[in-house]
């Protein structure tokens, strides 16, 4: 199996890649290549039968992907989470197309060995199977993506399989679905009741016939979590759904501790980069009004 992306999209992939300005960033020329192999959609499927747990971040921009990658992600979500923590929109229902596919290039450049999967929004695959065919081939041949994810069960099930039969590898989404936040009337923890279990269930088996290489369950309980990753073939990625999942995805921002608004009990803070750029910025001005910057040394 070759390790190279293939070719495709505007991206520069296989190129040396400068990161000179990025501090903290490597792969600038002379940087040592990751002797990690590169993942692929059957790589992935293939690790859920070793019992080996899937680790998938967001990811928007190149230094993030570069970062994430080195530090051992599999999966790359180009998640139309863009929306709240990088855009500042209320919700994730005005992202576009043209956003994601603007965003994944940038994390396509960075040519990580993670798979990177970039997510369909709203309005771009309800209309049509033949409307979500197009924009999933747009996502992977202008965007460079490794593998689209849309949201839904039966409904979105005939659009998997013609995606999947036009060769894109598709990741499913299940649970607390963030564009339905409108019928939801809030983002609340879903599939509580016996009814929606069962629904959940079946329908993970159907977008799993359909041909969905793994399925994201999101907002549900944790027995639930478990129930759904032992009936299906595929591997489950759980975000707040519980230990049982055979992977795990965090939303970047939150996990680092840069975004502002509400944090649900699933997230775990690694990091506080928001209060040590704030920080950063303020020694800044601070040197900057007192004329200790730039010094001698840093001026030609
Ligand atoms: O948009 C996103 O980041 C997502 C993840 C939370 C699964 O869909």
């Amino acid at each position: 199996m070759s390790d190279e992306r293939p070719p495709g999209g505007e991206t520069r992939r296989g190129e040396p890649l400068g990161a000179a300005g990025i501090p903290g960033v490597t792969g600038g020329p002379g940087a040592k290549a990751s002797t990690r192999p590169r993942f692929t959609a059957p790589r992935i499927v293939e690790m859920k039968r070793r019992g080996d747990p899937i680790v998938v971040v967001t990811a928007y921009d190149f230094p993030t992907s570069r970062i994430a990658d080195e530090a051992g992600a599999e999966i790359l979500l180009v998640g139309d989470s863009l929306g709240t923590v990088v855009l500042g929109y209320e919700s994730t229902l005005p992202v576009t197309v043209e956003d994601i596919l603007h965003h994944t290039r940038a994390v396509v450049r960075a040519n990580p060995k993670a798979l990177v999967v970039a997510d369909m929004p709203f309005m771009s695959y309800q209309v049509s199977d033949e409307q979500a065919v197009l924009n999933a081939g747009r996502l992977v041949k202008e965007g460079g993506a490794d593998a689209v994810k849309l949201e839904g069960g039966e409904r979105v099930a005939p659009a998997v399989r013609r995606m999947v039969e036009a060769g894109i590898p598709v990741m499913g989404h299940l649970g607390l679905t963030p564009q339905s936040v409108l019928a939801f009337g809030g983002y609340k923890v879903q599939a509580r009741g016996e009814a929606d279990q069962e629904r959940l269930l079946r329908e993970a088996g159907l977008l799993e016939q359909a041909g969905c290489f793994s399925l994201v369950l999101e907002g549900i309980p944790a027995r639930l979590g478990g129930l759904v990753t032992r009936a299906i073939g595929i591997p489950t990625i759980g975000i707040g759904a519980g230990p049982q999942c055979d992977g795990q995805v965090l939303v970047s921002h939150d996990l680092l501790g840069l975004f502002l608004g509400h944090q649900p009990k699933f997230v775990r803070r690694y990091a506080d980069l928001g209060e040590a750029m704030r920080e950063a910025f303020g020694r800044y001005a601070a040197d900057v009004k007192a004329r200790r910057f730039p010094s001698d040394a840093e001026s030609y």
